[in-house]
């Protein structure tokens, strides 16, 4: 094991290296979580959208793959904790959201459809109740404070928590509650903000990765992890040179050989380029950063309003299905980081972890070197 890319973060979560794999809704499996900690770095399973049954099956399986340490990602928005009651929203809005649609659907060859989409499914709480029975490693939370109470209980299990955020002030707050490290998301990484109240435009909770991670480590007394346009070693020693203790990557496991993406969202990230995405809500409802494509470009224009957090993504679902069956990437939400332009191969994820080992070596040793050598 390489001794100089050991962290604080390291001994806290028993892994080798500090790199870990985002918890990525329907993309992160027990495979792909597996891979990850047996590589030396933590994995984490997506819990998003899973029922009771299913989270625990997936554990289960992380299990039977490898015995190193890894972790279970769930959200605690505000809005899906507990979820949006679609019977509220205005029919109007419905209709102006379909009308939209529709649009799409007509070009896909799907039928057009104007109901309200039904109410998701409350599975955070239970998820949580999972997580505590089978006392998973880690907790990773996403978009959501989770207040003294739920630390507590993990703590009094052994569980390590950890949670992400993209501001300075939401940091104190987890930070309050007792988290074990706080992730900082910079404004450059894929998928979702992670803030608990959606802000108010897209530019909201948008900090670049180099100012927000050293003024978190600044600003509270827990290991601080980078998250937002990190792919390789030169990524890592960058981000362990502001501060932080370890480095949280997305995009760059979308394109491994066990992430459950579809095949053409994984080959978009091989052809695009770093200014290939856009911060939208048009997809889930929630701003999240994807990579550029018709759905996202057309709704905007339209001007159609967008529903809450999730219930967005359910009057698409059928749309986003049939890109699926159809391999088509332009209806579909491909959630990427800037970190696209830097993906041009879809190794094995224990590759990755390993592949940033050996790159951030190198990088240290050449920046030791010109320091010595003074040039
Ligand atoms: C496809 C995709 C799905 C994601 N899903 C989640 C999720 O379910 N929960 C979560 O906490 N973060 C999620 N994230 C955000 C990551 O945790 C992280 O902030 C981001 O990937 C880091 O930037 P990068 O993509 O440039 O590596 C997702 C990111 C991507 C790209």
């Amino acid at each position: 094991m390489d001794a100089t890319l050991r962290t604080t973060l390291c001994d806290l979560l028993g892994i080798d290296y500090p790199i870990i794999q985002s918890g990525m809704g329907r993309v992160a499996g027990p495979d792909l979580a597996a891979e990850v900690s047996r590589a030396g770095g933590l994995g984490i399973l997506a819990g998003l959208h899973l029922a009771p049954d299913a989270l625990r099956a997936q554990i289960r399986r992380v299990r039977e793959l490898t015995d190193r340490p890894f972790g279970v990602n769930l959200w605690l928005h505000t809005e899906i904790r507990p979820p949006v009651d679609a019977a509220r929203i205005p029919e109007a809005t419905v209709r102006a959201v379909h009308g939209a649609l529709n649009r799409f659907r007509a070009r896909l060859g799907i039928p057009e459809a104007w109901g309200r989409p039904e109410r998701l499914p409350d599975l955070v709480d239970a998820a949580f109740e999972v997580i505590l029975e089978e006392r998973v490693p880690v907790w990773s939370i996403g978009l959501g404070d989770p207040g003294p109470g739920m630390v507590r209980r993990c703590h009094e299990r052994g569980i390590k928590v950890i949670a992400m955020v993209a501001t300075v002030e939401d940091a104190r707050t987890v930070a309050r509650s007792g988290v074990d490290a706080i992730v900082a998301q910079g404004s450059e990484a894929g998928g979702h903000r992670s803030t608990w109240v959606k802000p108010r435009s897209r530019d909201g909770a948008s900090v670049g990765l180099a100012a927000l991670v050293p003024e978190i480590v600044d600003a509270v007394g827990v290991p601080v992890i980078a998250a937002g346009g990190i792919v390789d070693g030169r990524g890592m020693v960058a981000a362990l040179a502001l501060g932080a203790e370890g480095v949280l990557l997305g995009t760059r496991f979308v394109a491994t050989r066990e992430s459950m993406a579809p095949e053409f969202w994984k080959r978009a990230l091989l052809e695009r380029t770093s200014d290939a995405t856009t911060v939208t809500d048009a997809f889930t409802g929630l701003y999240a950063r994807a990579l550029r494509n018709t759905f996202a470009g057309e709704y905007e224009a339209s001007g159609a309003p967008v529903l809450p957090g999730l219930l967005q993504a359910g009057a698409a679902q059928d749309i986003y299905a049939e890109a699926v069956r159809r391999g088509d990437g332009e209806y579909f939400p491909m959630l990427a980081g800037q970190s696209a332009g830097l993906i041009h191969d879809l190794p094995g994820a224990g590759d990755v972890v390993r592949r940033i080992v050996a790159e951030a070596r190198d990088v240290l040793t050449h920046l030791a070197r010109r320091v010595r050598e003074g040039r």
